[in-house]
């Protein structure tokens, strides 16, 4: 029996669908302990390609048990929609491979309202918020003023506890924000009408892990975005609001006591950003561009093209050694074959001084890159599925790269498909 979590190390982004998904097939049970509706995964299988933002990836395995975790935002909208959608594409959803913690707080209309509003006040101080209500949401989770999914098997518990949530949250909504406030009637309309779809799948599932553990089965633990967007790691104040730390899973999953055999930390070829915030690496005007179309770099839930540049070495050590990771799933490597060089960010200058030290965020602003070179391969790696098999220079590169991060690369991706895998 073994535990693993399988997170970020850089901004999110670095194709964590698709190595949970191939993982997937070794793990009895797969669990979200963080973040909710707000980023997304994408995993392409024999049943098609799926965006998937809430269910946990295994979802696509026959046998797998599905886990939304207490430290999930349970955003029912998004989740049964997001249920629906995989449904048509052929595969079952019930209880009897999805189950929701009870402890798992709701995301309300209200944190989804407010994530805009605080973002339209903000002007151009915003955070760049994909606006999925998920700071909010978590801002009231830490207040003790969210409904948890158990309380929708309470149905008086669950009305009276909202008209207190709702005369406090009305007043913030008018008093700050000038804005319409909510019915105790269309809060109840909307338990009815989401809420009642979710209560099936709300389950005990701290006790169950715990069973699952003691019977001797593997856990996977699915981590959101990435090391540098940890809200107490990342480059606070453009982190999410969550910890998306690996060394987070067992308390966001119901299992605080479990201890994780292995942390995968899945790193792309080159780096890339969404929204706002420091970004020493980036790229812009024609580089960037072509770069980002190379790499289909457009946001998987809002469309938006993400920020570009060539691998963070200084960034990605420090991902790695926040996500504690044990093993590096190094992806989008076949994206770099236009390239007849390859640009690594290999320090950052400060102030005139050389550093390998991720820093402070206040001084992030101040941080150049120093760029250096090493040599492409030109040629289509796509259809590669050995490490013997790759081009010397792209074995170079990643020896490269593993040196410089401290951390060994067990996995090489070349492409999106489930067998576009090296394994070392
Ligand atoms: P977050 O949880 O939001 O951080 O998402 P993610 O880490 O799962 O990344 P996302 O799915 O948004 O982006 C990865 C994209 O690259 C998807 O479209 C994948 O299908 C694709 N992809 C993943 N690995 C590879 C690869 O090795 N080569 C190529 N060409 N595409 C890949």
């Amino acid at each position: 029996m073994s535990n693993c979590a399988i997170v970020g190390i850089n901004w999110g982004d670095e194709g964590k669908g698709r190595m949970v998904d191939y993982l997937t097939q070794q793990y009895d049970v797969v669990v979200r302990y963080q973040g909710g509706g707000n980023a997304g995964h994408t995993v392409i299988n024999e049943k098609g390609k799926f965006a998937l933002h809430l269910l946990p990836s295994g979802i696509f395995r026959s046998g797998v048990m599905n886990i939304l975790g207490n430290g999930v935002a349970l955003d029912c909208e998004n989740l049964l929609k997001e249920i629906d959608t995989v449904r048509q594409g052929g595969v079952d959803i019930t209880p009897e491979n999805l189950l929701v913690s009870e402890r798992a707080s709701l995301l309300l209309p209200w944190h989804r309202e407010l994530d805009a509003l605080e973002e339209q006040r903000l002007k151009d101080k915003k955070y760049g918020s994909t606006k999925q209500g998920i700071a909010p949401f978590y801002s009231d989770k830490y207040q003790k003023k969210t409904v948890l999914a158990g309380e929708l098997l309470y149905p008086d518990h669950l009305r009276a506890h909202l008209q207190d949530l709702l005369e406090w949250k009305n007043l913030i909504l008018r008093e700050v924000y000038g804005a319409k406030g909510y019915t105790m009637d269309e809060m109840m309309a909307w338990v009815e009408q989401y809420g009642q779809r979710v209560k099936p799948y709300v389950a005990d599932t701290s006790r169950y892990l715990h069973q699952a553990q003691a019977a001797g089965k593997s856990i996977l633990f699915e981590g959101q975005l990435g090391a540098l967007r940890d809200l107490d790691y990342g480059i606070y104040p453009y982190t999410t609001s969550s910890n998306t730390i690996a060394s987070y899973a067992p308390v966001g999953s119901g299992l605080p006591g479990a201890s994780i055999d292995e942390v995968v930390g899945v790193v792309k070829a080159y780096s890339s950003c969404v929204g706002e915030g420091p970004f020493v690496c980036e790229w812009f005007g024609a580089d960037a561009e072509k770069l980002r179309d190379a790499g289909d770099e457009y946001g998987a839930k809002t469309g938006r093209p993400r920020r570009v540049g060539p691998i963070d070495l200084v960034a990605t050590r420090y991902g790695v050694r926040m996500q504690n990771a044990t093993n590096i799933a190094l992806t989008k490597l076949d994206i770099l074959s236009y390239m007849d060089r390859i640009p690594v960010c290999a320090h950052y200058e400060i102030n005139g001084q050389r550093t390998d030290e991720f820093p402070f965020p206040v001084l992030l602003d101040q941080a150049k890159p120093v760029t250096e070179y090493v040599p492409g391969w030109n040629c289509d790696i796509s259809g590669v599925r050995t490490w013997e098999d790759l081009p010397q220079a792209a074995r170079d590169y990643v020896e490269y790269v593993e040196q410089a991060i401290g951390c060994r690369i067990g996995y090489v991706s070349v492409g999106a498909e489930r067998d576009s895998l090296i394994v070392r």
